[in-house]
């Protein structure tokens, strides 16, 4: 068995290539970046003269579409390889938010993995929890004891990545998860009222919310020099989980973890040091 991580630099990727290392599962972590090791190899899905080497030998892929990706028809490209390549099973990521949306990325490869002729697994998680200790999130928390966001007072099932991680492997090990789509959510919807009180309890130091419109939003991440699109397809999603449409909860993470799944509390507390004064 060789699993292929893709979006390996990203969060989702990151984690997961960890977990299937730990558990000591032949895993190589794939993205734009040059090999360094045999651990890494160089993937990009905009020139599939990449795709060779790095689906070699490849049984079990992982397959991570970039945030914001506007180009679903370089995964069909891939998909396609990976058949030809004799790729046994694919797990791949889609997302609650718009894994149902017909016309964005994450619901065509969606639709791709589901024909591609080969036997898949399609996750859709949450929200990350690991959103919190990156980026410009991660600094605010730590810096201002902010948390400056266009949700509204919406709920959110929010996952920790780890979690995800930990289904992962199992669809890589157990043919039983062949076919399924699963959403992966912490049984507790908290808004970011409640996040910011978790913060503020576990940091023992005051951490506020504060629901930006979606132009003050905007105008505060292109000051911080973030690309207009981005920031568009950002607020769309918020928009999207200011419909109530994240509040829903689901037992699917429950059952195939056979425990609670992490709850933000927890995760505040073993990523302690992102947020250190
Ligand atoms: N964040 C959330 O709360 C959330 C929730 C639900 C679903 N999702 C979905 O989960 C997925 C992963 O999210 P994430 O936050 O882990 O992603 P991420 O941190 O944005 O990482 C994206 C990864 O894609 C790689 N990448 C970018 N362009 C590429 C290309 N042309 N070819 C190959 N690799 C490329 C990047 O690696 P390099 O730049 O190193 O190449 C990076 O490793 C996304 O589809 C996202 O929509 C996210």
């Amino acid at each position: 068995m060789k699993s292929l991580i893709t979006g390996a630099s990203g969060t989702a990727g990151s984690l997961t290539l960890q977990h299937l290392t730990e558990r000591g599962l032949n895993a190589v972590g794939a993205g734009r970046a040059a090999a360094k090791d045999k651990f890494w190899v160089e993937l990009d899905y905009a020139r599939p003269g990449t795709f060779r080497k790095a689906l070699h030998g490849v049984t079990h892929l992982f397959l991570v579409v970039p945030s914001g990706h506007k180009e679903p028809e370089q995964f069909q490209r891939f998909l396609d390889a990976a058949l030809s390549f004799h790729v046994e099973h694919i797990t791949f990521l889609s997302g609650r938010t718009t894994g149902d949306v017909k016309g964005r990325a994450l619901n065509t490869v969606e639709e791709q993995v589901r024909h591609c002729g080969l036997p898949y697994t399609i996750l859709r998680p949450g929200w990350f929890m690991q959103n919190f200790a990156a980026d410009s999130l991660a600094i605010d928390i730590q810096a201002e004891g902010k948390i400056y966001l266009p949700a509204g007072a919406a709920k959110t099932a929010f996952v920790d990545v780890r979690d995800i991680a930990e289904v992962v492997e199992q669809t890589f090990l157990e043919k039983k998860h062949q076919g399924k789509t699963y959403e992966l959510v912490s049984q507790e919807a908290l808004d970011h009222y409640e996040v910011a009180a978790l913060f503020s309890r576990t940091l023992r130091r005051p951490v506020e919310y504060i629901d930006l419109s979606p132009s003050d939003f905007l105008a505060l991440m292109l000051g911080r020099g973030a690309s207009e699109e981005g920031m568009a397809s950002y607020i769309y999603l918020y928009d999207l989980v200011k419909t109530g449409k994240e509040a829903r909860l689901s037992s699917d993470l429950a059952r195939l973890l056979g425990r609670e799944p992490g709850r933000f509390e927890g995760f505040i507390k073993d990523y302690l040091e992102v947020w250190k004064d």
